[in-house]
C-alpha cells in the first residue's frame, strides 16, 4: 500500500471508530482544549434525543481562544488582521492586544449588568469590534447572537424578541461597495417594532457616517477608555452552557435559533482546523464570509483563534473592492496558507476575470488549499479555480445547525481524490445515511433524504433556543433516530457524498440561506395581495435567486402599467421587510397558484418548470389548468 492509500484507509478507519465509540474518540479530542474542570463523562445520552457532550466539564471558550495563547508564548503573534478596502484601513492585533480589548469590553458588558446566561445581540459590519464583542460575551458567559447586517429591521426585531438581549452592540454604519448603510436607524426601527427592549445599545461611531445617539445608547469608544473600565476575568461555564444563538431560516417566517454549546463546539472546531482544514498554530488563514453567518462564527472567529492561528477579517467583497483580484492580494500580502469562501464568490471573480489575469499578478505560493462551502459547488466553478490557483479546491458541506463540516476532504489528514460535484466523504463523527421515504437506506447512486444517525457529534446544535419541541419536530421527527438535514443527495460506490439541494422550501441565494416564508409574509402583507408563492430559481451568479408569483385580491383589476408599478412596489417591500440580501428582483402577478387538493402550493413543480427541468406534477394536483396557464410566465416566455 502507498503512503497515500494507507493514510486514506487510516482516515476511513478513524471515521468508523468515531461512530462506533464516540466517547472514545471525542474524549481524546477533548485534550485539545484547556478545561477548568476536565470532563469525566464524554457523552450523556440519558435524555436522548437530547444528547449532551462533556456534561461535567467546565471551561471558558474565550480563555481558550486568547488567554492560553498569551500564556503559552503567542502574546506577540498576530491574532487578527483587519483588512478593509472599503474604508482604506488596515490594522493588526496581537493575541495580547486582542485579549486586552476583549477583557475590557467584557468589563463594559459586566458593568452594564450583563451576567452569565444573559443574551447580547451583535448587529455589526465586518469590523474588529464585532469579534471583540463576541469574545467578550464568551468571556463572561453571556450568550451572543450576531445578526447579519443585510437583514432589515423587521428581521432584526424578530431576533430581538426571541433572544431578549440585555444589551445590543452595533455600529453607526456598514459600508457596501455602492453605498454607506446606516445601521443605527435600522436598529432604532427594530427596537421600535420589537416587544422586547434592550437596556442599552453600545454603538461604535464610524467616521464614514456617524449617527445620533438616543437615551439608551452608549458610545463604544467612551466605554472602552482604560480609565473608565476594569478588565473582566474569564467566567468558567459548563461545557453544555450556550456560547451563542445564531438564527437561521427555516421554511416558515419565524427564524430558528440555533443553539451552540461551549465545550463540544470548542473541541470540534479545534480538531477540525488542523485535521480538516490543515491549518496549524501560527499560520495565517482567510475566511471570506461574514460574522453574521455560521461560517464566519466558526472559521473567521472561533476555530482559527482556538488554534492559535492568525485570522484575516476582510471588510469588502470578492469583486468591486476594488476588483476581482482582492482575494489574491489578501493571500499574497498576508501569506495566507488556506482560504475559505463561497462558490458564488468564485463565480463572481470568474465572470470579471475569466482568464485569471488578476490571479497571475499575485504571488500565491503560500496558498495550499482553497475551501468552498455554503451552496453546491458546480463543477465549472471548481475547474476554473483549480486551473487558475493550482492548489486543491475542496468542497465542504455543512449547515448553520452543524457548525462545522458534515462532509469534506480532510486535507489536514490526507487528500482524497477530488470528484467534482462531491464534498468527498462524511466527516469524523457524522453517520451520514441516505434514506428513502420509508426511512430505509438506499443503495449507492440512488437519491434520497440525507440524514445523520443520532447522536450528532460535538459542536452541532443541542436544540433550538427555548424551543425543544420545534427542534424535535423540525429535525428529528421525520425518521426515528435520525437528524434530517433537509438536503437531498446520494452516496456513490466509494462512499463519496453528493449533495443535490434542499428538499424543502429553503432558498440559497449567494450562499445565504433565506426562508420562502419570510419573503412570502412580506408580500402577503401588501393590501392588494390575496396569496403568493416564492420559489428559488437557478441563477448563473448566485446559484439561486427568489422569484415571486402573486395573486391579487378579487376586484383589483390593473392595466399593464399598474401591474408593473405594483410589481416594483412588492420588490421594494421585500427589500424593506426582509432586507437587500433577499435579492428579490422579479415579481409576477398571475391569475392563480397551482395547489394540491389539500391546499399545498406546488413550489417545487413551479421551480422545476422555471429551471427548464422535467417537472414532477403530483397526482393530487387540484387543477392542472392553473399550472399550465403559469407555464409561459415561469419559463419566461411571457411576463405578467
Ligand atoms: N449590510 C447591508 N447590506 C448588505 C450587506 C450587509 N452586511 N451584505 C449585503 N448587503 C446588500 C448588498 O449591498 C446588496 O444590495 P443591493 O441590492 O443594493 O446591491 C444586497 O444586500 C445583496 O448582496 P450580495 O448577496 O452581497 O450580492 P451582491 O450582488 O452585492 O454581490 C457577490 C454579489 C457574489 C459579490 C456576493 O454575493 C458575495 O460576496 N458572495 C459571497 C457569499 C458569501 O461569502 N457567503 C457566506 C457563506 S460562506
Ligand atoms: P447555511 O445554514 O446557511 O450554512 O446553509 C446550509 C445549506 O446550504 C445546506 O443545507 C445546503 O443546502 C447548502 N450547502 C452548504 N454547503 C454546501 C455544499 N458544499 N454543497 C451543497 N450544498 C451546500
Amino acid at each position: 500500500m502507498s503512503d497515500g492509500a494507507l493514510a486514506q484507509q487510516t482516515y476511513r478507519d478513524t471515521v468508523a471508530a468515531s461512530l462506533q465509540d464516540p466517547a472514545g474518540f471525542w474524549g481524546e479530542a477533548a485534550g485539545l482544549i484547556d478545561w477548568f474542570t476536565p470532563p469525566r463523562q464524554v457523552l450523556d445520552d440519558s435524555r436522548a434525543p437530547f444528547y449532551r457532550w462533556f456534561p461535567d466539564g467546565r471551561l471558558n471558550v474565550c480563555f481558550n481562544a486568547l488567554d492560553r495563547h498569551v500564556v503559552h508564548g503567542r502574546a506577540d503573534q498576530t491574532a487578527l488582521i483587519y483588512d478593509s478596502p472599503v474604508t482604506g484601513s488596515r490594522a493588526t492585533y496581537t493575541y495580547a492586544q486582542l485579549l486586552d480589548l476583549v477583557a475590557r469590553f467584557a468589563g463594559v458588558l459586566r458593568d452594564l449588568g450583563v451576567v452569565k446566561g444573559d443574551r447580547v445581540v451583535v448587529y455589526m459590519p465586518m469590523v474588529p469590534e464585532a469579534v471583540v464583542a463576541m469574545l467578550a460575551c464568551a468571556r463572561i458567559g453571556a450568550v451572543h447572537s450576531v445578526v447579519f447586517g443585510g437583514f432589515a429591521p423587521a428581521e432584526l426585531a424578530a431576533r430581538l424578541d426571541d433572544a431578549a438581549p440585555k444589551v445590543v452592540v452595533s455600529a453607526s454604519c456598514g459600508i457596501e461597495p455602492s453605498r454607506v448603510v446606516p445601521y443605527k436607524p435600522m436598529l432604532d426601527e427594530a427596537i421600535e417594532r420589537s416587544a422586547h427592549k434592550p437596556d442599552h445599545c453600545v454603538i461604535l461611531q464610524r467616521e464614514q457616517q456617524r449617527c445620533e445617539m438616543g437615551a439608551r445608547d452608549l458610545d463604544w469608544k467612551q466605554l472602552m477608555n482604560p480609565d473608565a473600565v476594569a478588565p473582566a476575568e474569564c467566567v468558567p461555564v459548563a461545557a453544555t452552557d450556550p456560547l451563542y444563538v445564531l438564527y437561521t431560516s427555516g421554511t416558515t417566517g419565524k427564524p430558528k435559533g440555533i443553539v451552540r454549546d461551549s465545550g463540544g463546539y470548542a473541541v470540534a472546531l479545534r480538531w477540525s482546523m488542523t485535521n480538516l482544514y490543515g491549518v496549524e498554530p501560527g499560520e495565517t488563514w482567510l475566511c471570506g464570509s461574514d460574522v453574521g453567518w455560521v461560517v464566519g462564527h466558526s472559521y473567521i472567529v472561533y476555530a482559527p483563534l482556538l488554534t492559535g492561528a492568525t485570522t484575516v477579517l476582510f471588510e469588502g467583497k470578492p469583486v468591486g473592492t476594488p476588483d476581482a483580484g482582492t482575494y489574491w492580494r489578501l493571500i499574497d500580502e498576508h501569506d495566507v496558507v488556506a482560504a475559505f469562501t463561497a462558490p458564488t464568490a468564485i463565480r463572481a471573480i470568474k465572470k470579471q476575470d475569466p482568464q485569471g489575469e488578476l490571479v497571475r499578478r499575485h504571488d500565491l505560493s503560500s496558498l495550499r488549499t482553497l475551501f468552498l462551502a455554503g451552496e453546491r459547488l458546480d463543477p465549472d466553478t471548481w475547474r476554473w479555480a483549480t486551473d487558475h490557483l493550482g492548489v486543491p479546491v475542496v468542497d465542504n458541506w455543512w449547515q448553520t445547525e452543524t457548525g462545522w463540516p458534515i462532509a469534506t476532504n480532510p486535507v489536514g489528514v490526507t487528500l482524497f481524490d477530488i470528484k467534482p460535484g462531491s464534498p468527498t466523504l462524511p466527516t469524523v463523527g457524522y453517520d451520514v445515511q441516505v434514506l428513502d421515504e420509508r426511512g430505509a437506506p438506499v443503495p449507492p447512486g440512488v437519491e434520497g433524504a440525507i440524514c445523520i444517525r443520532l447522536p450528532l457529534p460535538p459542536g452541532t446544535l443541542p436544540t433550538l433556543w427555548q424551543d425543544d419541541d420545534r427542534y424535535v419536530s423540525s429535525y428529528l421527527s421525520a425518521y426515528d433516530g435520525y437528524y434530517l438535514t433537509g438536503d437531498g443527495g446520494y452516496l456513490d460506490e466509494d462512499g463519496y457524498l453528493y449533495v443535490m439541494g434542499r428538499t424543502d422550501d429553503v432558498l440559497n441565494v449567494a450562499g445565504h440561506r433565506l426562508s420562502t416564508g419570510s419573503l412570502e409574509e412580506a408580500l402577503a402583507g401588501h393590501p392588494s395581495v390575496a396569496e403568493c408563492a416564492v420559489i428559488g430559481v437557478h441563477d448563473e451568479l448566485k446559484g439561486q435567486v427568489p422569484r415571486a408569483l402573486v395573486v391579487l385580491k378579487g376586484g383589483i383589476d390593473l392595466d399593464d402599467e399598474g401591474r408593473r408599478r405594483l410589481e416594483a412596489e412588492l420588490v421594494r417591500r421585500v427589500r424593506e421587510e426582509v432586507g437587500p440580501v433577499a435579492a428579490l428582483r422579479q415579481v409576477d402577478v398571475v391569475d392563480g397558484l397551482p395547489k394540491t387538493r389539500s391546499g399545498k402550493i406546488l413550489r417545487r413543480t413551479m421551480r422545476q418548470i422555471a429551471d427548464g427541468q422535467e417537472a414532477a406534477v403530483p397526482s393530487t394536483i387540484e387543477d392542472v389548468g392553473v399550472l399550465e396557464a403559469l407555464g409561459p410566465v415561469l419559463r419566461g416566455d411571457r411576463t405578467g
